[in-house]
C-alpha cells in the first residue's frame, strides 16, 4: 500500500453526529497519533478505517476512506481482506481460546498463508514482538496463562502474522503496567518502517515519544492536523494549545 487517505468522512450513531467531514491523508509508513478529549471521535476514526464501525447496525457512514485511491467502501470491496490488510490492536489483549501457537498461526491458516511454513511464522512473529524468548518452551499451552502484557505483545504478533499493511492500535497500552507498556511503544516505533501506524492515546507524553504526525479531534471535528514537530511546538489552535496545556479535555 502507497497510500491512505480520507476525504469528507461523516459518521453517525443514530442521530448523533459523531465525525463531522474528515479530510487528511494519513502519512505511510510513518505513526500518525489521533489524540482529543473522551467522546471526540477517536475510535470511531479509527474503526473507519478498516470498516469495523459496521458491525454496529445503527452506524451510517458517508465519505470515502481511499487506499492507493481506492474507496474502501466502495461495493465490491472484500470486507475481510480490508480487516486484514488494515489490523487493529485493541485497549485489552484478547487472546483466542487456544495455545499460544495457534494463536499467531490461526491467521495464517485461515487466509492460507502458511505454506507448510507455520513453525517458521510463529516463530519470526513471536521474535518480533519479543515474546519467543519467554514462551519458546510452552507454546502449546492456553495463551491466557500469559500476563496481560504479554498477551497484548501475543495479541500484535497475531495481527502481524497476517501480513498488514496498515496497524491501527486503539489505546493499546492503556491496560498495561508501565514497563509492559514501554515495551509495546518500542514494538510500535520498530515498526513504523514497515508498516503505517494509527494510533489513538489519551496519553500526550507518549504521542510526544512516538508519533510522526498528529491529529486533533474535537467533538467529530479535526480540528488541527501536522507534523508531530510542528504540532507539539507550535499549535495554531487555541483549542489545541489548551488541550496540550492540560486546561481543557
Ligand atoms: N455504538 C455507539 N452508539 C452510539 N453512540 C456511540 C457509539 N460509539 C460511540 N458513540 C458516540 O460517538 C462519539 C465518539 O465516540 P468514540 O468512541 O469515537 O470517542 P473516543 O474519542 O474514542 O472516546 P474515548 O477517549 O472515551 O475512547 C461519542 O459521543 C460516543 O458516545
Ligand atoms: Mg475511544
Amino acid at each position: 500500500m502507497r497510500s491512505l487517505a480520507v476525504r469528507q468522512l461523516n459518521v453517525w450513531y443514530g442521530d448523533r453526529h459523531a465525525l463531522k467531514d474528515i479530510t487528511v491523508d494519513i502519512p505511510p509508513r510513518q505513526v500518525t497519533a489521533v489524540i482529543g478529549p473522551s467522546g471526540c471521535g477517536k475510535s470511531t476514526l479509527l474503526k473507519s478505517l478498516n470498516r469495523l464501525l459496521e458491525l454496529d447496525d445503527t452506524v451510517r457512514v458517508e465519505g470515502q476512506v481511499l487506499r492507493d485511491g481506492i474507496d474502501i467502501y466502495d461495493r465490491g470491496q472484500d470486507v475481510t481482506e480490508i480487516r486484514t490488510r488494515i489490523g487493529l490492536l485493541a485497549q485489552k489483549p484478547f487472546p483466542l481460546p487456544m495455545s499460544i501457537y495457534d494463536n499467531v498461526a490461526y491467521g495464517p491458516r485461515v487466509h492460507g498463508l502458511a505454506n507448510g511454513n507455520l513453525d517458521t511464522i510463529v516463530q519470526t512473529q513471536l521474535e518480533a514482538v519479543g515474546l519467543w524468548g519467554e514462551v519458546k518452551d510452552r507454546l502449546r499451552t492456553p495463551a491466557t496463562g500469559l500476563s496481560v502484557g504479554q498477551q497484548q505483545r501475543l495479541s500484535l504478533a497475531r495481527t502481524l502474522a497476517v501480513e498488514p499493511e496498515v496497524l491501527l492500535c486503539d489505546e493499546s497500552t492503556a491496560s498495561l503496567d508501565p514497563i509492559s507498556a514501554r515495551g509495546v511503544e518500542a514494538l510500535i516505533r520498530s515498526l513504523k518502517a514497515r508498516y503505517t501506524v494509527v494510533l489513538v492515546t489519551h496519553d500526550i507524553d507518549q504521542a510526544r515519544r512516538l508519533a510522526d504526525y498528529v491529529l486533533f479531534l474535537w467533538m467529530g471535528e479535526l480540528t488541527e492536523h501536522a507534523p508531530a514537530a510542528r504540532f507539539f511546538a507550535d499549535p495554531k489552535q487555541e483549542l489545541t494549545q489548551a488541550y496540550l496545556a492540560r486546561e481543557v479535555g
